[in-house]
């Protein structure tokens, strides 16, 4: 019963000028308790509509999502998100946007704190609670983020492009941080991002998804997310099954581009 069940989710989004969007199209998939997606897919092939709907944000026009046998109506504590580089809260400090959704929730202060030592620790900001947030490299902003979202101990963790915004060496030292974080924590994730390389790496099970209707083009089951807790990931990222992959992928999402090009002109 612990997982998320997608049945037949449509998605039709009418424009002012009358016109339809069919932004996805029968998404159907079971994503087990533990499992890490990543989900790929060229500009507008729907795939920040399909988090928008797990995470309770939007309803779709039809189908049904669950997660631990309950329907997905609206947004829940059982569900953290990490939005891409620029939505922490600027004004406040490290720990207070790490302590946030505890004190909505008015939990007891010294806990709290407890907490936010553990998980400032584990993200690697340790001794930077009073700094504003607005101070911190965007690496670093992304690991408050990350923190902000685990310590309310989610069952499920979505992310949509949270490294998108970050240099590649950086990018690399967070991709790490997301796998330890997800070998720790046992969590559930869905992350959604624009690098080829970073859906192989990450993903336990990778969707590479189609636009115009967005749908489920092909789906992959990887070794590479578990090799990474083991071993470095640039000695990964050359491994001849990743590289075949990697180019694999390239191709489907550059022939779906040149289709969409050719519909447009
Ligand atoms: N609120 C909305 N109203 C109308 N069309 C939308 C809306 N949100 C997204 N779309 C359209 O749905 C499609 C999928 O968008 P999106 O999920 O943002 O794609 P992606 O995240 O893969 O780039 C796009 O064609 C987009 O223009
Ligand atoms: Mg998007």
């Amino acid at each position: 019963m612990s997982d998320l069940i997608s049945n037949d989710l449509n998605m039709i989004f009418k424009s002012p000028n009358g016109g339809v969007v069919h932004a996805l199209k029968d998404i159907k998939f079971t994503l087990k308790k533990g499992q890490l997606l990543t989900v790929l897919g060229p500009s507008g092939c729907g795939k920040t509509t399909l988090l928008n709907i797990i995470a309770g944000f939007i309803r779709p026009t039809s189908g049904q999502i669950t997660l631990n046998g309950n329907e997905i109506n609206g947004p829940g504590v059982e569900r953290g998100m990490v939005f891409q580089q620029g939505a922490l809260f600027e004004w406040l400090t490290v720990a207070e946007n790490v302590n946030f959704g505890l004190r909505m929730k008015k939990e007891d202060p010294i806990i709290t704190a407890q907490k936010v030592e553990e998980w400032l620790n584990i993200v690697g900001l340790q001794g930077l609670n009073n700094t504003p947030t607005y101070q911190l490299s965007g690496g670093m902003q992304q690991r408050v983020a990350l923190a902000r979202c685990l310590i309310n101990n989610p069952d499920l963790i979505l992310m949509d492009e949270p490294l998108g915004a970050l240099d590649a060496l950086t990018r690399e030292k967070m991709q790490y941080l997301i796998l330890k974080i997800w070998k720790e924590t046992g969590k559930t994730i869905v992350l959604i991002t624009h690098s080829v390389e970073e859906a192989l790496l990450l993903g336990e099970k990778l969707y590479v998804m189609a636009p115009r209707p967005g749908r489920i083009h092909k789906e992959y089951n990887l070794p590479f997310a578990s090799m990474g807790l083991k071993e470095d990931l640039r000695n990964i990222k050359n491994l001849k099954d990743f590289t075949s992959k990697r180019e694999e992928i390239l191709t489907m999402i550059w022939n779906m581009e040149e289709e969409i090009m050719g519909k447009d002109n």
